[in-house]
C-alpha cells in the first residue's frame, strides 16, 4: 500500500514498511562503516573503542533513533517543519524547531565533505577497474591488483590524486550529480528504488569479500585486536570520537532520520523497525572490521593508518592477494554504493525543508542545495592542495593540525553532531507531549518507561559529559 505521509509539497511516502527499512538502513550504512569505523578503531587501539562504540549504539543510538523517526512521521514535514508541529500541538514552545535547523545544517555540512570522500571511491574504482581490465587482458583473470607496482608506487596514488585538485573536483562533482539526480527523481521514484537496487548488491558483495578475507587473510589477529579491549586507549577524546561516530553512522542528529520518518505511514510499528536500522548497521560496521583487518594484518600493515586505510593499505594488500584485481574492484564498486544510498539521505534533509519553505519544484531545489554542498566541498580538495596549509580551526588546540576536510567532519562530528543528538533527547524526553509519544513508538508500558529513562535521562547526561570531558581541555589548553 502507499503511505499517505509525506511533506507539504504533496510528495508520496515510501511504498512499503521494507522500503522505509531499506532506505533508512541505506543511509545508515555508508563511508561511516567501512571508512570512518575501521579508521577510528584502529587509530584508537581496537577493542576498547568497539566496546564504547556498540554501548553508545544501544544505549544511546537505538533510543535516539526511534526519536528521531516517530518525531519525523509525528510532525509529517521537513526537520525543522516536523519538530515545530510536535512542539506545538505538545503546548510547549516552537522555538525547539532550532535543533531541527542546526540538524539541516550538520547533514548540509557532512554532505559536503562526504561527496569530496565519495568521489576518491569512484578514483579507486576506475584504478581497480583498471587493473582488473588489465589482468584479464593479460589471461589472467585472478591476478593481483597493480601488478609490478611497488607499494610506493601504489600508496602514491592517493597522494598524486590529492595533489591533483582538478581531478578531485571532478570526481566530486560526479558524485554530487548522481546524489542530486536520484533526490530530484523523488522519495518513491529515486531514493527509494537506489536503495532497493544497491542495498541487496552491497550485502551480497559485503559477505562475498568477508568470506575471502577470512579465507586468505589473518582473521585470527583481526578478532583479537576488534574484540579484545585495551582500556588504557580509552580517554576522554576516544570517548568524544566513539559518540560522534556512533551518531555518524546511525545517521542520527544531521535531519536524515527526521526527514525519512515523514514519509513512513502511520501503521507502521515503529520500534522493531528502528531495532533492525540499528542492528543492520552495527553488524556492517563489524563485518567491514572483519573485512579490512584480516587483509591488513595478513600483509603486515599498520592498523593506525587514518583515513587512507582503506585506500592506500588496501591496494596494497589486493596487490599481494589472490584475485586481489577483482577484489579489490569489487570492493570500491561495494563503498561507493554505500556512499550513494547515505549521500542522498544527506540532501534529502535539506532538499525537503527548501520544497516546504519556498514551493519550489524537488527537482530545482535538490539542484541548488547540491551545488551550495558541492561549493563548500570543493574548499576541502583544495586543502588537499592549494590550501593545503590552511587551519580553519587552527586556534582551537583540538584542531590545530586539521585540514578543511578533517575539520568539517571533526567539528560536525564531535560537536554539531553530539548537540543535535542533546536537544533530540531533551526535546523527546521531556518537552513532547508523552501520551502521543508513547502511540507512536507503539512501544508497551514496560518498555516505553526503559525507553523514555534512556532518553530523558540517559542520553543528555552522557553527551553532555562526553561533549565536557572530550572539548574543554581542548578549550582550555
Ligand atoms: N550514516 C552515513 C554513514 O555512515 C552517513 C550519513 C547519512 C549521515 N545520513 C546521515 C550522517 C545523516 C549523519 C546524519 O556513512
Amino acid at each position: 500500500m502507499v503511505s499517505t505521509a509525506g511533506t507539504q509539497s504533496g510528495e508520496q511516502g515510501w511504498s512499503s514498511r521494507s522500503a522505509f527499512i531499506l532506505a533508512a538502513v541505506g543511509a545508515a550504512v555508508g563511508l561511516g562503516n567501512i571508512w570512518r569505523f575501521p579508521t577510528l578503531a584502529g587509530e584508537s587501539g581496537g577493542g576498547a573503542f568497539v566496546l564504547v562504540y556498540i554501548g553508545f549504539v544501544v544505549l544511546l543510538g537505538l533510543p535516539l533513533v526511534l526519536s528521531e523517526i516517530m518525531l519525523g512521521r509525528a510532525g509529517g514535514e521537513d526537520a525543522i517543519g516536523s519538530v515545530e508541529n510536535v512542539a506545538r500541538e505538545s503546548g510547549v514552545s516552537t522555538r525547539w524547531k532550532g535543533l531541527g535547523a542546526l540538524q539541516i545544517t550538520s547533514g548540509f555540512l557532512i554532505l559536503s565533505f562526504y561527496s569530496v570522500v565519495a568521489g576518491w571511491v569512484i578514483n579507486y574504482v576506475y584504478l581497480a577497474g583498471g587493473d582488473f581490465l588489465g589482468a584479464v587482458m593479460s589471461g589472467d583473470v585472478f591476478a593481483g591488483a597493480f601488478a609490478g607496482e611497488t607499494q610506493d608506487q601504489i600508496t602514491g596514488r592517493m597522494g598524486d590524486l590529492f595533489a591533483d585538485p582538478t581531478r578531485l573536483i571532478i570526481l566530486h562533482a560526479i558524485f554530487m550529480a548522481a546524489t542530486i539526480w536520484i533526490v530530484a527523481s523523488g522519495v518513491h521514484d529515486g531514493i527509494e528504488k537506489a536503495a532497493t537496487w544497491l542495498m541487496p548488491a552491497f550485502f551480497v558483495l559485503l559477505v562475498i569479500i568477508t568470506i575471502y578475507g577470512a579465507l586468505t587473510g589473518n582473521f585470527g589477529e583481526a578478532v583479537a585486536f576488534l574484540f579484545t579491549p585495551d582500556f588504557s586507549k580509552l580517554s576522554p577524546v576516544v570517548l568524544n570520537e566513539a559518540l560522534g561516530q556512533a551518531l555518524f553512522s546511525l545517521s542520527l542528529a544531521a535531519g536524515g532520520l527526521l526527514t525519512y520518518g515523514a514519509y513512513v505511514s502511520k501503521d507502521v510499528n515503529l520500534a522493531p523497525t528502528a531495532g533492525m536500522i540499528a542492528m543492520a548497521d552495527t553488524t556492517v560496521a563489524i563485518l567491514a572490521g572483519l573485512m579490512i583487518f584480516p587483509i591488513v594484518f595478513a600483509v603486515g600493515l599498520d592498523p593506525a593508518g587514518g583515513p587512507a586505510l582503506i585506500f592506500q593499505t588496501l591496494p596494497v594488500a589486493f596487490n599481494e592477494m589472490p584475485a586481489g584485481a577483482l577484489v579489490g574492484f569489487v570492493f570500491f564498486i561495494l563503498i561507493f554504493f554505500a556512499a550513494l544510498t547515505s549521500s542522498i539521505s544527506l540532501l534529502e534533509g535539506p532538499t525537503a525543508w527548501v520544497i516546504d519553505k519556498t514551493g519550489w519544484a524537488r527537482k530545482k531545489a535538490a539542484i541548488v542545495v547540491g551545488l551550495v554542498a558541492f561549493a563548500i566541498g570543493v574548499t576541502c580538495a583544495l586543502g588537499y592542495n592549494v590550501w593545503s596549509e590552511v587551519r580553519p580551526l587552527g586556534f582551537w588546540n583540538i584542531f590545530a593540525e586539521t585540514d578543511i576536510l578533517d575539520t568539517l567532519d571533526g567539528f560536525t562530528g564531535k560537536i554539531m553532531l553530539p548537540l543535535g543528538a542533546l536537544l533530540v533527547a531533551l526535546f523527546v524526553g521531556w518537552r513532547a507531549d508523552a501520551n502521543m509519544v508513547k502511540a507512536q513508538t507503539g512501544l508497551s508500558d514496560g518498555m516505553f518507561l526503559v525507553w523514555r529513562f534512556l532518553v530523558a535521562w540517559a542520553a543528555p547526561i552522557a553527551v553532555s559529559l562526553v561533549l565536557l570531558f572530550g572539548l574543554v581541555p581542548g578549550l582550555l589548553g
